[in-house]
């Protein structure tokens, strides 16, 4: 393993898990874009006790959070940080100009620390910065590399006939520079797809840069998408390289493609067209040398033809189509993917899980409405709760411990209201999960305040 210090791109930060702390939703957002730019995968808090949590839960390398955290307060959190997970590196934003207290901060264990309001291009550079010290400490790092290499195909499990295709198909497109629109539902891999696209083809030593369409702040898509010169707009102090500019020579990844405001999809088609970028306040071009890739869960056919989304830029990324099945519809992909996450979350020191054959006749006749993801987090969550060796039937959750449906089973009870179905799900989830909100949400696949919201709106709480 190289330790010459390198810049942090993409395809090496990839991997590492980034918690943003603070209960600013927008200070949020910024940090979420700027930290998936480099390949991190992003965590949010929204409270100290919330941030503690999520480390305790899963694994997370650095944490970047807000002096002025409501309970409690960042430094607070810095210290339960360093005291009970020190191999988690910690970035402090403070207020502007509290010079003593980042000092404080710098001695309580904090790596480096943030001054509010922070530019884009500092918070990038910090995190890099700590990705680098977070790279070199991390021991387990070639560790996972091999775990992350071991399934067949650019990380895909699953040797189904139509996973089978899917593979020759990536292998065929990885060569090409052809626009690819990946189409599958919710948690079937779009995005793995998206990645072992990038990394077998020739451009796989140039950055990977995913964009997440449905998280960019809308008013700053365009210039997060096509960067900006000093001076632009207000607050535009210095200039600053576009997500396109920064996948120069790689590919860049719209994931959720449909939620693109009409006026950027004109932009981006004319970009795409002529191969060349305008940064915002900009009168020079730039070449522009990019692979796109484009991902949705959308059927894009009604949204092009209620106007919502353009045709022509349809016709432009859609030039080679891989639409991944659902796992319902390649069962026999269920086994192989059950161990490679029983190995993927066998805790250090302890033999890896097996599941019990009646378990596993559970899952294969459960239908997967949530995929891969719903799968993953399954088989996570019974290595967490299952006692023994050997994972049994009542370590899955209960809408998996009956025998499947046999289909003339449902009485006539009449049917249910939505909200009513929806209220049954938390409390039946909250009700299995001893009161644990942060993972019952989790595993409702919504995040935590909407959680709270349909408590409250359900009168399940107050
Ligand atoms: N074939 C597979 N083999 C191994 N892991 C997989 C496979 N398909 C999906 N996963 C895992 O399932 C999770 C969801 O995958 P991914 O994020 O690529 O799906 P997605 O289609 O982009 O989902 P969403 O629409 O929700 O964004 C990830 O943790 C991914 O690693
Ligand atoms: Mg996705």
């Amino acid at each position: 393993m190289s330790t010459a210090p390198r810049r942090a791109t993409a395809a090496e930060a990839d991997g590492f898990v980034l918690l943003v702390a603070d209960d600013d939703p927008t200070v949020c957002d910024v940090c979420e874009d700027v930290a998936q730019a480099l390949g991190l995968r992003v965590l949010r808090a929204g409270t100290t006790e919330e941030a503690l949590e999520r480390v305790e839960q899963q694994r997370v390398d650095l944490v970047l959070v807000d002096l002025r955290m409501p309970a409690g307060g960042g430094m607070a959190l810095l210290e339960r940080l360093k005291r009970d997970h020190p191999h988690v590196e910690v970035i402090l934003m403070t207020g502007y100009g509290s010079i003593e207290t980042a000092v404080e901060a710098i001695k309580r264990g904090a790596y480096d620390y943030l001054a509010k309001p922070f530019h884009v291009d500092d918070l990038r550079a910090k995190l890099q910065r700590a990705l680098k010290e977070v790279e070199l400490t991390d021991e387990n790092r070639l560790l996972r590399e091999q775990l992350r290499g071991r399934p067949g195909f650019g990380g895909l499990v699953g040797a189904s006939p139509k996973m089978q295709r899917i593979y020759k198909l990536i292998l065929k497109v990885s060569q090409s520079r052809h626009p690819v629109l990946i189409l599958g539902e919710s948690g079937t891999g779009k995005e793995l797809v998206a990645r072992s696209i990038h990394f077998l083809g020739p451009r796989r030593e140039k950055p990977f840069v995913p964009v997440d369409c449905a998280g960019l702040v809308p008013t700053l898509i365009e210039s997060e998408l096509f960067g900006y010169i000093k001076g632009a707009f207000t607050g535009a102090g210095r200039s600053k390289r576009g997500l396109l500019e920064m996948a120069h020579g790689g590919t860049i990844f719209f994931d959720e493609i449909a939620e693109l405001p009409p006026d950027l999809q004109a932009k981006l088609l004319r970009a795409l067209q002529e191969k060349e970028i305008k940064p915002v306040g900009s009168t020079e071009r730039l070449p522009l040398d990019v692979r796109v890739v484009a991902a949705t869960n959308r059927n894009l056919e009604p949204a092009i033809r209620e106007g919502r989304f353009r045709q022509d830029l349809f016709y432009r990324l859609n030039v080679v189509t891989i639409r991944i099945p659902p796992l319902r519809e390649r069962k026999s992909d269920i086994p192989q993917l059950v161990n490679f996450f029983l190995e993927r979350f066998a805790e250090p020191g302890r033999p890896v899980r097996s599941i019990s054959e009646e378990a596993m006749n559970r899952l294969m006749g459960y239908d997967w409405p949530g995929n891969v993801r719903e799968l993953e987090n399954v088989i996570e969550r019974a290595v967490a709760l299952g006692a023994g060796p050997v994972l049994h039937t009542v370590d899955l959750p209960s809408n998996l411990q009956a025998p499947a449906a046999t289909g003339s089973a449902a009485p006539t009870q009449g049917v249910l209201p939505l909200r009513e179905l929806e209220k049954r799900a938390i409390l039946h989830a909250l009700g299995e999960l001893g009161g644990d909100k942060l993972l019952a949400a989790r595993l409702l696949g919504i995040g935590k305040t909407t959680l709270y919201r349909k408590l409250k709106e359900y009168q399940l709480e107050s």
